[in-house]
């Protein structure tokens, strides 16, 4: 079954995957990849490989797998090209990560070490904590932009591959607010000429992405493509884009937990996070300015979840407090504790404790293969500008202007399945299931 409005063009070609930033979360993807395309492991926690859709009714027993319903690009035709501040290729940036064990890194060393990083385009002034000699020179952002533009272009060359995704995977940078710089299309051109300090790096790779026309995702919190410019940009050239903020550890449970809460109109009081982890990432969210832009990100979350405004009785007193500590001994494996206060009928109060022992970039690189194969779905359904129906897998999802974002997972991910229905001509589905209600035969209707 077709739907009239999009007729999604197959994925025949392979797909590069331009990944800025080769650092824990991109070469445990990548290592991942390879490792699954050699049979040595299941593609866990991605929604692509492993998810089913229900279409129709319960009764017709149609559930595919999401990848036999939509028309994907496979495992096996992913290829990979990256930039970083460090001259390492993945197999030793990867080593150097230390999530994933040393022999199946060594399983997959050719693949791994044939990925070698381009040039950063990189400033200390965005990300105070990182220092790197591996990065491009320029006269002007504009002249670093068109540099990355020609990176994309070789790279895509020499991949052979039809099509390419760009993810930002880099380094938390420093907090930045919208300004007049980031207004339209012309201003920010004008600020990448005049070498504005509004601009970030991030937003050069965005819109070197944009400009030839290929769907960018960020994984990371900070302002990127969320700006009006980059959303003309993207609107204009063909492009969806998607972020931010890779929805892992701590704020999916917050995003599993709090719906339920509500959903049982459970008031709350309270809830302290906070988390240890040791890795680079957890350096860099060290400065209070990368922390800063972090913070933003995983707040928003309950506010919109739990709608305080609607149920002040029960959540208009809430205090939320997310704290992140740089503590080496821990490296990738994260500890998030979650202290939730929370009161039930009369006003009895209750605990609930939540410590999730975790692993940072496991539950990150899934997520990088589904956001890279289903925008790469979108830009050949003819979709371009916001990917909403994407927010399932971001804490700060990007949203279409004057539309709030949705931060219930179960919502989310309704919504994911019902535009790839929709995009393939099926039905919606809307869980009402009319057969299964029962009435006196005076009330039924034909
Ligand atoms: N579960 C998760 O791991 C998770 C969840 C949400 C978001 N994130 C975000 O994803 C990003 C990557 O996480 P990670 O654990 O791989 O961090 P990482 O520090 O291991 O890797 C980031 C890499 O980006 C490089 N980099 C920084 N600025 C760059 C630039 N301008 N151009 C090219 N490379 C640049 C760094 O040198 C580093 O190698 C971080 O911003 C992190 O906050 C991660």
């Amino acid at each position: 079954m077709a739907n009239d409005r999009f007729q999604v063009r197959p994925a025949d070609g392979g797909l590069l995957v331009l990944l800025p930033g080769l650092g824990a979360v991109s070469t445990t993807f990548i290592a991942g990849v390879q490792a699954i395309r050699r049979g040595l492991a299941a593609p866990i926690g991605s929604v692509t490989q492993m998810g089913t859709i229900r279409l129709g009714k319960r009764t017709e027993g149609r559930t595919p797998l999401i990848r036999d319903f939509v028309p994907l690009a496979g495992v096996e035709d992913l290829s990979f090209a990256g930039w970083d501040v460090f001259e390492d290729d993945a197999w030793t940036a990867a080593r150097k990560a230390g999530v994933l064990e040393p022999s199946l890194l060594d399983a997959v060393k050719d693949e791994l070490s044939a990925v070698k990083p381009m040039r950063a385009v990189f400033h200390r002034d965005y990300v105070k904590k990182l220092d790197g000699p591996f990065v491009k020179t320029g006269t002007t952002k504009m002249d670093l932009a068109e540099q990355l533009i020609e990176d994309i272009e070789r790279s895509r060359e020499a991949s052979g591959a039809a099509r390419a995704v760009m993810i930002w995977c880099g380094s938390t940078e420093t907090f930045l607010e919208a300004t007049e710089t980031h207004r339209d299309v012309e201003s920010f051109e004008r600020g990448l000429r005049e070498n504005s300090p509004d601009i970030a790096p991030s937003m050069i790779y965005a819109y070197a992405a944009l400009r030839c026309g290929i769907p960018y995702a960020n994984g990371a919190p900070n302002l990127s493509a969320d700006i009006p410019a980059l959303r003309q940009l993207a609107s204009e050239n063909g492009s969806p884009v998607g972020g931010k903020d890779f929805k892992t550890g701590q704020t999916l449970m917050k995003t599993i937990l709090a719906p339920g809460l509500k959903a049982r109109m459970i008031g709350l009081s309270g809830w302290f996070s906070t988390n240890i982890l040791g890795n680079r990432d957890g350096e860099v969210l060290d400065d209070p300015g990368s922390f800063r832009t972090k913070e933003e990100s995983k707040l928003g979350v309950l506010q919109y979840i739990l709608q305080p405004d609607k149920y002040p009785d029960l959540y208009g007193d809430l205090y939320h407090k997310v704290r992140i500590n740089y503590y080496p001994p821990r490296r990738d494996n994260k500890e998030g504790w979650d202290n939730i206060d929370i009161f039930g009928w009369l006003g009895y109060e209750m605990q609930i404790k939540v410590d999730f022992l975790c692993r940072d970039s496991i539950l990150a690189a899934p997520l990088v293969l589904d956001l890279a194969l289903f925008l790469d779905l979108a830009s050949r359904a003819g979709l371009r500008g916001v990917q909403e129906w994407l927010s399932f897998f971001f804490k700060s999802p990007m949203t279409p202007p004057g539309v709030y974002p949705e931060h219930d997972l179960f919502i989310q991910r309704k919504k994911l399945a019902n535009t790839l229905r929709y995009l393939m001509g099926e039905d919606m589905i809307h869980h009402l299931g009319e057969y299964t209600l029962e009435t006196a035969p005076e009330t039924a209707t034909d």
